[in-house]
């Protein structure tokens, strides 16, 4: 047992609108800076900060982490990032306290951050891009975390806490792309770009909701546990370079309906020749890098739309949180990793390996 897991064992003030959790300091990971070197791991004794009016305190049982976290770490990824920052948006736990106000949870209530803290519903406004958790303000490698209880979901009950820290980038993104702007119908084909975490719970959510799931990956071993999770065909992009015209191929030369274009400046030309008539491309990562052109005519042609896609609202998380409650996906978890060893997590998810998402559990 950890030592500061000794003392988790708070008094709590029942019965009354505040509650407050007894223990003081807790361990977090910080993304140190010296210079120009780039940012390193460190496991540091924090303050934890008791709720005030309107905010939760949740003990963190479980983090994943995305792509952005490993630009976030390397310094490349674009807007504000704090000093000594908590990272990782991605995370699941228990709320131990609430602060004066609170209305929507209780102590002991299942919950996990949204991305975005201020983006609760409608358009997405340049405001809300100063609280992305684990890059605008602290993220959750924490053993606990005190937000405002507006941004926080409740988790599905059939979910884990692993697997709901799987969530709220890489499933809101999913259900963003293929939902809430692409209205994925069934029957509908759905091109995913590789199988990382975006690509496979999109891959997941397709299947649910009768779509049919045609995914690229550099590695057959993959390819096979894709269709194993409900692919109708994968291809192969390292052996078959020309991979659009394969996809075009599997949906019977009519292309797909939806894409959730991951890839970037290398995938972007080949996703949009896979794309058929009145089709839609989530325009989501940039795996090769961020980049691409727009062939507009050929897709004013096809009358097809485009939809840039950063993360989601805490709408469109409740959306897919009371969607998975009907049908209960359970997310691919790679591999967990301890807490202790949040830098092993880091290194696997930036080593090729993974398949679906890599998660800490505290
Ligand atoms: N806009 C947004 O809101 C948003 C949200 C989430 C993610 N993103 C972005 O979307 C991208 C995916 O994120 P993620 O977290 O799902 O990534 P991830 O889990 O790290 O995915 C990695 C996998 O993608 C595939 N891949 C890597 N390079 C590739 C390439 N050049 N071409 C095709 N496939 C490639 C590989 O799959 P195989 O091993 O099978 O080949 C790799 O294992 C990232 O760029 C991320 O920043 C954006």
């Amino acid at each position: 047992m950890h030592p500061f897991q000794r003392i988790t064992t708070g008094l709590f003030l029942t019965g009354l609108a505040m509650t407050a959790h007894t223990q003081t300091t807790q361990q977090q990971y910080q993304l140190q800076k010296t210079g120009d070197a780039p940012a390193v791991l460190r496991l540091v004794e924090a303050a934890v900060r008791q709720p005030a009016a309107n905010e939760v305190l949740v003990r963190v049982h479980a983090v994943s982490l995305n792509r952005r976290d490993i630009y976030v770490k390397a310094g490349r990824y674009p807007g504000p990032q704090r000093p000594n920052l908590v990272p990782l948006s991605d995370g699941a736990g228990e709320v131990v306290a609430v602060g004066a106000g609170v209305t929507r949870f209780k102590k002991g209530d299942r919950v996990t951050a949204i991305f975005f803290q201020q983006w609760i519903e409608g358009r997405f406004k340049p405001e809300y891009l100063g609280s992305s958790v684990g890059g605008a303000i602290d993220g959750m490698l924490s053993q606990f975390v005190t937000l405002p209880e507006s941004g926080l979901v409740r988790i599905p009950k059939y979910l884990s806490y692993e697997e709901a820290a799987t969530l709220p980038c890489a499933g809101v993104t999913a259900w963003n792309g293929l939902v809430t702007r692409g209205h994925t119908q069934p029957g509908d084909f759905v091109l995913l770009i590789g199988t990382g975490g975006v690509s496979i719970l999109g891959l997941q959510l397709s299947q649910a909701l009768g779509a049919k799931p045609i995914i690229t990956s550099s590695s057959d071993d993959k390819l096979a546990r894709a269709r194993h999770l409900g692919a109708v065909a994968g291809i192969n992009y390292k052996t078959t370079p020309e991979w659009d015209k394969a996809v075009l191929a599997a949906t019977g030369g009519v292309g797909v309906a939806q894409a959730l274009e991951v890839g970037g400046t290398d995938t972007l030309p080949k996703t949009l020749a896979s794309l058929g008539f009145g089709g839609h491309v989530a325009l989501i990562g940039g795996l090769s890098s961020f980049g691409g052109d727009i062939p507009a005519p050929s897709l004013m042609a096809r009358n097809v739309t485009a939809s840039g896609i950063y993360v989601g609202s805490r709408a469109d998380f409740e959306a897919l949180n009371a969607f998975l409650e009907k049908h209960p996906i359970k997310p691919v978890i790679d591999r967990v990793f301890v807490f202790e060893n949040a830098a092993a997590a880091y290194d696997y998810m930036d080593s090729g390996a993974l398949f679906g998402k890599v998660v800490i559990k505290l």
